[in-house]
């Protein structure tokens, strides 16, 4: 029994309106009559216009409502003439899209505002006040609380499903690749060598814990804040639960009070974004390290990295380096909303409108950087033979050898300071531990048997790490697999959702 509107590209897509001094003079429901200054001020429409779908949405279910649980006060004809009417503007708007010129200070007035005059241009004398009775029962603060939780929750489901693609990018990579040497860092040093598949999937599990914390906050959206009225509820007999099973809520909010006031939603939408963002700005701060000379691992695709406009020779992963730089505007709307929301007395105040553009442009970021990290792991291609060469560089397999003797008797921390002094030597005579022999090696000490130097090649180090997690090129295809898996199956989970 959901509400199916034609058209509508996803409120994400959709820019502010031009600025409202292009706009004349716009009206309000309650016949305030503003100084210009201060109405350019308070107005929302220029961004929240986009809610149309959701504020049509909203009414329509709950006019369906009024219908059924007072048909005194509302007829089920005219709440069917309404839900025509309602029908034609919001079709109207989608037309017009940012051509739009609105006549109401936010969008739940323009569509209240301009219901009446459709209403009353098919039924003259009367549906001006058939329009009228639409907000029975109904404040704008709740019914911009639901709005706004109309679009947080397509939004969470929007971010996912580009997280899921991501995530597939990553896989694929991941899965062809999960026994391809890489170097492994700590501190950027060369550390241990891994697979260019284990590291890749790293991201893919960032990703997987992301999409479980947009799932709290699409939770924390599902609830249904409409007739809580202003603040204490409404006077009229209405049937709460009708209007979430019609707009697919979950529940209806317990307390009214809370829920005109309650944007702990959005707070979490912005938090779970953030820390998307700040794994994202990780990916691709990895991928512009990789791709530089020094590093040399990856080679960038002209379909995403763009020359420089002098120097013929560069291809510089500008997407990359502006997720870096977006994460801090996200970040922002999140310290934004927290600020905004730290010092509301109880319950609606005004502070609130300011919930949007923080909104809408976290979606909007987090979706554009996931949209462009996805072409660009897509296309990354790795340089075998510098990566390889780079995994065994710097002595990296000089745990390999410390563990050796752990498995000849020796404790852990005296194979440590055999290693350690065995490297101090490489270090000063400019040789690596490939180069040495059998029994050169023993000399360090005798628990180093013929097979020592075997056990530290970078292929015998990556297989020996042959246990969940590790890097073991069978490991990580097996988890390359499982989050396949994991992926598939939250795709469809949030596939199947409203
Ligand atoms: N544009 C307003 C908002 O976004 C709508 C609610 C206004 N309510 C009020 N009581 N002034 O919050």
């Amino acid at each position: 029994m959901g509400i199916d509107l034609p058209g509508g590209t996803s409120a994400i897509d959709v820019a502010d309106l031009p600025d409202l001094s292009d706009l004349g003079t716009l009206g309000t429901v309650t016949g305030a009559s503003l100084h210009p200054d201060v109405f350019a001020y308070t107005a929302s429409i220029r961004f929240d216009w986009r809610l149309y779908r959701q504020d049509v949405t909203g009414s329509i279910a709950h006019v369906r409502m009024l219908a059924v649980a007072v048909p005194d006060v509302m007829p089920p004809d005219d709440a069917v003439a309404i839900e025509a009417g309602l029908r034609e503007v919001y079709a109207e708007i989608d037309a017009a899209r940012q051509r739009l010129v609105p006549i109401g200070e936010d969008i739940h007035s323009h569509v209240e505002l301009r219901l009446r005059e459709v209403l009353e241009a098919r039924f003259p004398g009367r549906g001006e006040d058939m329009g009228r009775r639409l907000h029975t029962g109904r404040s704008r603060n709740d019914q911009v609380a639901t709005d706004v939780r109309l679009w947080s929750r397509e939004a969470c489901t929007e971010v996912a499903h580009a997280i899921f693609a991501l995530q597939e990018a990553i896989l694929e990579r991941a899965g062809a690749h999960a026994g391809s040497p890489f170097p492994g860092y700590t501190h950027v040093q060369s550390a241990q060598p891994v697979t260019w598949g284990h590291h890749l999937h790293a991201y893919a599990e960032m990703l997987r814990r992301d999409v479980t914390r947009l799932d709290a906050a699409w939770r924390a959206t599902n609830v249904l804040p409409l007739g809580s009225a202003a603040l204490a509820g409404t006077t009229f007999p209405i049937r709460r639960d009708l209007v979430a099973v019609t707009l697919g809520f979950d529940d209806v909010s317990a307390n009214s009070m809370d829920a005109v006031s309650d944007r702990d939603f959005a707070i979490e939408l912005a938090a779970a974004a953030s820390i998307l963002m700040a794994h994202l700005s990780r990916l691709a701060e990895d991928i512009t390290l990789w791709a530089t000379t020094e590093f040399g691992l990856v080679r960038l695709s002209s379909t995403w990295a763009e020359g420089s406009s002098i120097m013929p020779q560069k291809r510089n992963p500008d997407a990359a380096e502006l997720t870096r730089g977006k994460a801090g505007r996200v970040f922002g709307h999140l310290q934004h909303l927290l600020v905004m929301q730290k010092g509301l007395p109880m319950t609606y105040g005004r502070d609130l409108q300011d919930d949007k553009e923080a909104l809408f442009d976290t979606a909007r970021t987090v979706r554009g950087a996931l949209r462009a990290l996805t072409v660009a792991v897509g296309s990354l291609e790795i340089d075998r033979d510098r990566a390889l060469a780079r995994a065994g560089a710097g002595h990296a397999t000089a745990t390999d050898l410390a563990d050796y003797l752990v498995r000849a008797g020796i404790p852990f921390r005296t194979a440590y300071e055999v290693v350690k002094r065995l490297v101090t030597d490489r270090l000063a005579d400019g040789r690596t531990i490939a180069d040495m022999t059998a029994a050169e090696l023993r000399s360090y000490h005798d628990g180093f048997g013929d097979d020592a130097l075997a056990a530290a090649t970078v292929t015998a180090s990556l297989a020996a790490r042959d246990i969940p997690g590790g890097t073991a090129p069978s490991r990580v295809a097996m988890a390359v697999e499982r989050s396949r898996r994991e992926v598939a199956a939250a795709r469809a989970a949030w596939t199947a959702r409203a």
